[in-house]
């Protein structure tokens, strides 16, 4: 039987019968890439000869949960779903130079230290280099052992053999099997090797942890090939200028997905931040326009959130729409919202809107915060210093209610604010030393903050 080439998208791992220059299945551009012809299998169908059956049991029947051990870096338990589950595969993606490996380092050491045999095999660093930094890292005595190699099949043989409670891999795209043909990096080799190391966690027991580059270009397969192959998948986020970083569960069979955890990079690795509100909301010293402090949840976390816009004449034609940090999207049906439903337009002006700090806003809750901020840089008017705002805009610009509203009051209150914008009907409790004004619909918020609508 004659061989096909195959392609597939590297970001997302879609295969596809003919190159073209975007991927139908994840819109990247650029990403596809041949692969080496994947060997025709038996070409058949089974066939009359039987298996052996499978073994079916109830969903009845109580299990255990299963064993976690806590690291003692409460934001990454945290984010693992209160610790290390045995057996379990995860994958930590995000772009290069963003600290991976110094998290996984110190989280190696961590685990060590709490009694996990831990192996550290590193494809892209020398060991003594891993050992520097270490040292300077104040790692030194932690006992975790060091490998530089990108042989699976050796890393293998080690591993089967050592059986250490926690296997590191960085990076699973310098990792490279000699059964499969094509190149490291490659969706193949990334595929495979993830596969290979995956069954040794569930055949052994070890927890392995992967670390993937998100990449921008097609040349390196990314993360995402592997997502599905993983029990849990952490992407470590941060802008460049910042020192915060975050990590973020994006799947979790052991936990709650949307778990953030917060950390500092500081001459001395990275550092926890155990109240992100506080590391947020610095230098706010005093109430200006387009300010807006949202209280948000991510995960299980109450957190609050500066977001700044700035809304100003435009000189082009199709005025700029710039966000960091939320969605384009959002920001695009806020707007027309504020148009259609409270007559406020913004054609001809400039909309910037930044999230500060480098957090990343996914709750619809926010769109109150937003519509809040747009609005108060337009009018040039500043919101009250301790007021939060939180609640989602229909289309129809009424408000709604949001989940977890006493939460988001009570970390208000506990940061020093003393006043809350949420929507009609939210359920604020009995949390006391908080004024809540509620509002209807936006437009009611306009005619009763801005005095128009
Ligand atoms: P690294 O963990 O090598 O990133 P990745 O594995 O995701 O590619 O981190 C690299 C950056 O972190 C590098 O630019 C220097 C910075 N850094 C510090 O600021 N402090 C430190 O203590 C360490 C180890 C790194
Ligand atoms: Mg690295």
């Amino acid at each position: 039987m004659a061989k096909t080439p195959s392609f597939s998208c590297t970001a997302c791992g879609a295969v596809h019968s003919k190159w073209s220059g975007r991927c139908d299945a994840c819109g990247a551009w650029n990403t596809i890439v041949e692969e080496a012809p994947l060997s025709a299998g038996p070409g058949k169908a089974l066939g009359a000869a039987k298996g052996k059956g499978v073994a079916l049991s109830d969903l009845a029947g109580s299990e255990p949960p299963p064993p976690r051990t806590r690291s003692g870096l409460d934001e990454l338990d945290r984010v693992l779903g209160g610790g290390l589950v045995p057996a379990s595969a995860i994958l930590v993606g995000g772009d290069p130079g963003i600290g991976k490996s110094t998290l996984l380092l110190q989280a190696a050491a961590s685990f060590a230290r709490a009694g996990l045999p831990a192996i550290y095999v590193s494809g892209e660093e020398a060991s003594a280099q891993v050992r520097m930094r270490a040292q300077r890292l104040g790692l030194g005595d932690a006992a975790v052992r060091l490998a530089a190699e990108t042989n699976l099949r050796d890393i293998l043989t080690t591993l089967d053999a050592e059986r250490p409670a926690l296997a590191v891999i960085d990076s699973i795209q310098t990792m490279w099997l000699d059964t499969v043909e094509s190149a490291p990096g490659s969706v193949a080799q990334v595929r495979a090797a993830a596969h290979e190391l995956v069954s040794f966690a569930k055949r052994r027991g070890t927890a392995v942890i992967l670390v993937g580059h998100v990449t921008k270009d097609g040349q390196i397969a990314g993360p995402r090939v592997v997502e599905h192959m993983v029990d849990t998948v952490l992407y470590f986020e941060g802008e460049r200028g910042h020192q915060f970083r975050i990590l973020r569960a994006v799947k979790n069979r052991f936990g709650p997905a949307d778990e953030i955890g917060v950390f500092e990079m500081t001459g001395d690795g990275l550092a926890e931040v155990a109240n992100p509100s506080a590391l947020f909301l610095s230098d706010r010293d005093r109430a200006t326009p387009g300010s807006v402090v949202f209280a948000g949840i991510e995960g299980t976390r109450p957190v609050l959130a500066e977001l700044q816009a700035l809304v100003a004449p435009s000189p082009l034609a199709q005025p700029r729409r710039t966000v960091v940090g939320l969605d384009g999207g959002r920001l695009a049906m806020i707007l027309a919202v504020l148009e259609a439903r409270c007559g406020i337009p913004f054609t001809g002006l400039d909309v910037y809107l930044n999230v500060a700090g480098g957090l990343r806003v996914t709750e619809p809750a926010a769109d109150l915060a937003v519509a809040a901020a747009l609005l108060s840089s337009r009018e040039d008017v500043a919101l009250p210093q301790d007021l939060v705002v939180f609640g989602e805009i229909s289309l129809s610009g009424a408000l709604r209610p949001v989940g977890q509203t006493e939460n988001r009051l009570k970390e208000a209150r506990k940061l020093g604010f003393s006043g809350a914008l949420a929507p009609a009907g939210s359920k604020t409790g009995t949390e006391g030393g908080m004024t809540v004004r509620e509002m209807p619909t936006l437009a009611a918020f306009v005619g009763d903050t801005f005095g128009a609508g």
